[in-house]
């Protein structure tokens, strides 16, 4: 079966009772038993569930892993695949990671005696430079948010097995459509399924996909240990959202490149980043081991801090919204909204500055998104 096929159909067959098309929906708690000790696969929801399992089934087949473990946001995720690891352990992570996730690393993690070492991952012996005798995981995520920079996986991979390290990629801009980590020896794949995969801004979730069955009932543990897990109807709403997502990624990444030029050549922005365009640093290893750029774009404006705001205020199409991998485009400040609570000393050093503008690039008409962008870049 084709790849698009598989993203349309994942592994469901239509229902035998009735049909159906779509999958059921099985909104319920718990499960009656036929007898004590006899059940029909299901006891508790937090346990298992028949549209969550569909749901995990679909993510790894489209991301052609074995096991899938689903979990009620991203960071839930992240936090689940941070219980793998014990006090005394050390991480060396991207340094531009989404915010929320340095937060829940250096707020709540160090906690517990788990220690972090942060490099720019786009250049590979920086990881290597940075382990310890403690080290246990390598974490990137590739694009990074905001910045979009990429990590050549295949390095990352050799260096993760010379020194039996877990290796982790947070896959969520990208998508299963432009890369699969795990031919890249990731062992551990997460998605924020609240972005491209559901596609609408329609719910919060998160999986992790690995080929490792070890990883995985561990992971199926601390997801029914822990409880953190999505409800019926959002993995339902994220099967239908899989369905397109092949035709919409293609779209994202066809608007974004288009904009990306745009605007290169404005007179009024002094720096775009989008590992499509050939001057970008990671475009190199992008095209090597994506198959396409995806939908992200990040920019700043000659001037001050201020242009990027008023640009942002100025908008009228493009939504000024926190998310990013929805249908609509939407625009971010990452200083004051998905970042702030990175400190700011902290920002300076990775490069995100104040007028850092990002884009989640949407599937509406190109003229429409580059008039809207062009009347608020004539206000600034
Ligand atoms: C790259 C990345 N990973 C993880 C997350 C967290 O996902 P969620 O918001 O679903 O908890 C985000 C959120 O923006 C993200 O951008």
């Amino acid at each position: 079966m084709k790849f698009e096929t598989k993203i349309v159909r994942g592994n469901y067959k239509p229902d035998p009772t009735t049909g159906a098309i779509i999958p059921p929906l099985y909104q319920t708690s718990t499960y009656v038993l036929e007898q004590v000790g006899k059940d029909k696969g299901f006891d508790y929801t937090r346990s298992a569930n028949p549209t969550r399992q569909l749901m995990e089934e679909h993510i790894a087949i489209i991301e052609e892993g074995k096991f899938c473990v689903a979990f009620s946001s991203g960071m839930a995720t992240v936090d689940s695949c941070m219980k793998l690891l014990k006090s005394g352990d050390h991480i060396i992570c991207s340094d531009d990671v989404y915010g929320g996730v340095s937060r829940h690393f250096n707020e709540l993690m160090t906690n517990y005696n788990i220690t972090f070492t942060y490099v720019d991952s786009h250049i590979s012996q920086n990881i290597e430079d940075a382990i310890q005798s403690n080290t246990k995981m390598i974490w990137v995520e590739t694009p990074t948010n905001p910045l979009l920079k990429i990590t050549d996986l295949k390095k990352v991979r050799k260096i993760a097995r010379k020194n039996d390290l877990l290796f982790a990629v947070d896959s969520t801009f990208a998508t299963p459509i432009f890369l699969k980590p795990l031919e890249f020896g990731a062992d551990l794949v997460i998605h924020s399924t609240t972005k491209y995969l559901s596609g609408h801004n329609q719910l919060i979730g998160g999986v992790v996909i690995t080929n490792d069955g070890k990883l995985f009932n561990k992971l199926k543990f601390i997801q029914k240990t822990v409880g953190a897990v999505p409800s019926p109807f959002d993995c339902w709403l994220t099967i239908l959202g899989i369905k397109t997502l092949s035709l919409r990624m293609k779209k994202h990444s066809q608007n974004a490149q288009i904009l990306a030029k745009f605007l290169a050549n404005h007179q009024k922005v002094s720096r775009v980043i989008y590992p499509g365009l050939k001057s970008d640093e990671g475009y190199s290893i992008a095209s090597e081991q994506m198959t396409g750029f995806s939908g992200m774009i990040s920019f700043e404006l000659k001037g001050d801090i201020s242009s990027g705001k008023k640009i942002m205020n100025s908008v009228t199409l493009c939504q000024l919204a926190e998310s990013l991998g929805s249908v609509d485009t939407m625009i971010t400040h990452p200083a004051s909204m998905t970042h702030a609570d990175v400190p700011k000393k902290d920002r300076e050093k990775r490069g995100l500055t104040d007028g850092l503008v990002r884009i989640s690039v949407g599937i509406e008409h190109i003229d429409d998104i580059i008039g809207d962008l062009e009347q608020a870049l004539e206000k600034v």
